[in-house]
């Protein structure tokens, strides 16, 4: 079994099962090939952080990390930082600085998915990397990101963005900082109206201001969250990426896997692979017990263990195995696992 390298490399699955283990120990084995390879992780518990060694000022930006004797280019996902770098690259620098916004983009915000989209287009843009290797958030958050881009879509299909675009035409013609209610008054319903007033009242500060200027803002920064949308194609293109749905042979996980693909078949292409880790056929060939019970207890293992890999072959197209690793080390967990990455390298 070889697999062929794609633009986009996905790690997709349910909680705990070794996606971000498995994404990190396949960069690794794509960059001893000689590729350029970014790995992007976008899930909020960063292990990748504690792995990589990546420390404070280095969330959020590019940073080239040793592992194992290799060289890495890694990112682990901020959405501050990707609005800041937005704000830069399109020559938006209110995006950087305006309060709602600012909230908008703190990590659970509200627009982390959005952001990571762009993030992973804008690296992807910058021609540097052969491959980009992803790791998401543990299931349901994982189909968050997907429909993200579809959010994005919506977003600026409302003709109500358009009101908020002719006020601010106004008011800058009219050379004025501040947003003038009374044309607001035309276009919103009196609940509405009466809700705006009061949060005016409230919190004391130019909240109304600051509202419609980020929703201005983020109209004008339109080209790059669309952008997000033309990876939708290539997420789904079977010539750019590569999908792989990680499961283990814990109990439930693999069910698990089987109704996260079902509910993410219009994003994940019929190529993709199902990667089963923590297997322990391997170890427990090699363990010859004595006493009865144990001999008991391995004809258990090896029965549940192959009576899964069955039923998954039904189902999955491709199941990539991945051994257990016997350690407590999450760098001897990677290196085995990228040596096992090895034997499923394009040959030539
Ligand atoms: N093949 C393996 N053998 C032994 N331990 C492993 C293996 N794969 C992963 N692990 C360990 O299992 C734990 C969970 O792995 P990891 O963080 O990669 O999972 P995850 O799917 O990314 O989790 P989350 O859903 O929380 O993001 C880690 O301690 C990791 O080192
Ligand atoms: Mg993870």
């Amino acid at each position: 079994m070889t697999l062929s390298t794609k633009s986009f490399e996905i790690f997709c699955g349910t909680g705990g099962v070794g996606k971000t283990t498995l994404a990190t120990a396949r960069a690794l084995n794509l960059s001893q090939n000689g590729k350029r390879v970014l790995l992007i992780t976008i899930d909020p518990a960063r292990r990748l952080k504690d792995l990589l060694g990546l420390q404070g000022d280095a969330v959020g930006e590019v940073t080239e990390v040793e592992l194992l004797g290799s060289k890495l280019h890694a990112l682990l996902m901020s959405p501050e930082k990707t609005i800041q770098r937005m704000a830069k690259k399109y020559n938006t620098p209110d995006l950087a600085n305006n309060r709602i916004v600012q909230i908008l983009s703190k990590p659970y915000g509200g627009m982390n998915e959005i952001l990571s989209m762009v993030e992973v287009q804008m690296q992807f843009d910058s021609g540097s990397y052969d491959v980009v290797v992803l790791d998401t958030p543990p299931g349901a958050h994982f189909l968050d990101f997907l429909e993200s881009l579809g959010k994005i879509r919506s977003f600026f299909d409302q003709n109500f963005i358009e009101i908020f675009s002719y006020l601010g035409q106004k008011t800058a013609k009219a050379g004025k900082k501040v947003f003038g209610m009374g044309i607001i008054n035309r276009f919103i319903s009196t609940g509405v109206r009466k809700l705006l007033g009061y949060l005016q009242n409230v919190t004391g500060a130019e909240f109304i201001d600051d509202f419609i200027q980020a929703i201005q803002i983020i109209y004008q920064s339109r080209d790059a969250f669309l952008k997000g949308l033309s990876l939708q194609d290539r997420l789904k293109s079977r010539s750019e990426c590569n999908w792989f749905l990680v499961t283990s042979v814990e109990q439930g996980k693999a069910q698990e896997a089987v109704e996260l693909r079902s509910h993410a078949s219009h994003f994940i292409h019929e190529d993709h692979y199902l990667v089963l880790n923590k297997c322990l056929e391997q170890e427990l060939k090699s363990w010859n017990p004595d006493e009865s019970h144990l001999i008991q207890v391995k004809a258990s293992l090896e029965g549940k263990e192959q009576l899964l890999k069955k039923k998954l072959n039904e189902v999955f197209p491709v199941v990539l195995e991945f051994p257990e690793v016997i350690s407590l080390s999450p760098t001897d967990h990677i290196q085995h696992l990228t040596e096992r990455w090895k034997s499923y390298a394009p040959q030539g």
